[in-house]
This record gives C-alpha cells, structure tokens and sequence, in this order.
C-alpha cells in the first residue's frame, strides 16, 4: 500500500507526448529502482518507464557504494529510455542541470553526479545503460534526493554529512518534488540526445561547486577546478599544468573538507 499520493497522471500526462509508450508505476517496495529496471531491460522489457519506490531495500549509489533513504523523508526513482547520443560522457552532468535548475537556484552540482546544498550533499545521480537489444540502447537514470534532513543515526557512516532539500523549500514533499522533476528530466535527456553536454556547459557552470577550489581527487592529483569542457571532464589546474578529469572511478572533494 502507498503511504503517499502520487502525481502519476500529471506526470504521464506531461511526459508522455515526449516519450510514446511511457509509463509511470510507484511500488511501496523494491530492492532498487535501478535495479529493477536494468532487469526489465534484460528480460526484453523496453517500455521508457518512470519507477518511484517508498522504500528501498538495497538502494545503489556510485562506486558500488549504498544508498541509503528514509520512507517519505526521500524521494527515490528511476527513469529507463531509449537513447542513442553521439557521445555519452557528461550525461550524469545534464541530469544534475535538469535536478538544479527544476528545484532551487541554491543547489549545486559536484562532478560528476552529486547535488548539493550548504556544503552537504542533497542527492545523487547513478546512470546506467543496458542494450544494445533489438531496440537499441537503453540507460537508466536513478535519482535519490533527501527532502528532510536526514537524522544523525542515517547519517552516520556516510563521507558527507547529509542536507535536506526543506531546508531551501519548507513544506516540499516527495510527491512535489518529483512533478517539479519529471518533465524537465525528460526534455532534457532528450536534448542531451541531441546536442551533448555541449548544451549543459554553461548551464552547469552556474551551479559547479569546485569551480575555483582547492580540490583533492582520489587518485592523488590535487589542484584548483576550473570548470567542466564541453566533453563533461572536470577539468582541474594542477602543478603540471591543466589536467582534464573524465574517469568514472575517480572522486574527488573540495581539499580541507
Ligand atoms: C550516488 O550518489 O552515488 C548516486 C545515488 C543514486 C541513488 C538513486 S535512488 C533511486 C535509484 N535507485 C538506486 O538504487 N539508486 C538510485
């Protein structure tokens, strides 16, 4: 039984002229929005689908790391489509555009998949692609995002101490926050397709939040951001001189956090 009131309709109804046979489904439960869309794609399921779930029993994030969420306080979903863009690197930077730009001007995006707010993250990006079957390629998009701040028992643990998007928009629920979400993910998505991040870069550069800082990266280069290329690389002024960022299995943090 969900324990909230989805906007289901409203969503089918803005995104569907953009994406023919879409579907939005909420489950009160599953292992994975993620995952449970991967294994529909494998099982020769194409349909482009948005699933929300309440709660999440082994939610994934990046680098094989948990996600973990509370049931209302959070709003978990997935998105499966087909897409088939020249270049795929920067999409998890677009996405991060679309989740700014559709929630609060004060959000910020750490390359290459983490939305954060006051210097805490807010939420996070996982893309996945599955194909090519015999309808082409596939990705699925998860995103999570905390709507209430989560408690220090949740929070414990995790890298990052956590913010809550009620902190900027008091009163926001999940159901809320996904509507706002929805469309604008999809037309979004689709303009990737069609244009690469090269239609994102300045928009992400509004909300880069290692642009201009000290940063240390997981693989040992430290140095100063400056910004993202029209290719997604972080790209990151060393003492050797400008070094461009695109691996997946590096992270990176702003140096003394
Ligand atoms: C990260 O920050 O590393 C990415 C987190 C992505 C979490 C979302 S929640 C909905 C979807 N289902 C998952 O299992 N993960 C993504």
């Amino acid at each position: 039984m969900s324990v909230i009131k989805w906007p289901a309709e409203a969503i089918w109804e803005a995104v569907a002229p953009l994406l023919p046979g879409f579907t939005v489904e909420v489950l009160p439960e599953i292992d994975s929005t993620s995952s449970e869309l991967m294994r529909r794609l494998r099982a020769g399921q194409p349909e482009p689908t948005l699933l929300v779930a309440e709660r999440q029993t082994a939610g994934r994030g990046r680098l094989g790391r948990d996600w973990k969420s509370a049931v209302g306080d959070s709003l978990t979903f997935s998105l499966s489509l087909p897409l088939a863009p020249a270049d795929w690197s920067g999409l998890s930077l677009a996405v991060g555009v679309s989740v700014a730009e559709s929630l609060h001007p004060d959000l910020q995006l750490k390359w290459p998949n983490d939305v954060w707010l006051e210097g805490r993250k807010l939420g996070g990006i996982l893309i996945e692609t599955a194909g090519p079957g015999s309808t082409g390629r596939h990705v699925v998009i998860g995103i999570g995002i905390n709507i209430a701040v989560p408690s220090a028992d949740a929070a414990q643990g995790l890298s990052t101490p956590p913010a809550g998007l009620r902190e900027r928009l008091p009163g926001i629920d999940a159901a809320t926050t996904l509507l706002q979400l929805a469309e604008p993910l999809v037309r979004n998505v689709l303009l990737f397709e069609q244009h690469g991040f090269a239609a994102f870069q300045t928009r992400f550069a509004r909300h880069d939040l290692l642009l201009n800082r000290p940063l240390r990266l997981s693989n040992g280069v430290e140095g100063i951001g400056r910004g993202v290329d029209a290719g997604g690389a972080l790209q990151v002024m060393t003492s050797e001189g400008l070094q461009a960022i695109t691996s997946a299995e590096v992270s990176v943090r702003p140096a003394g956090d």
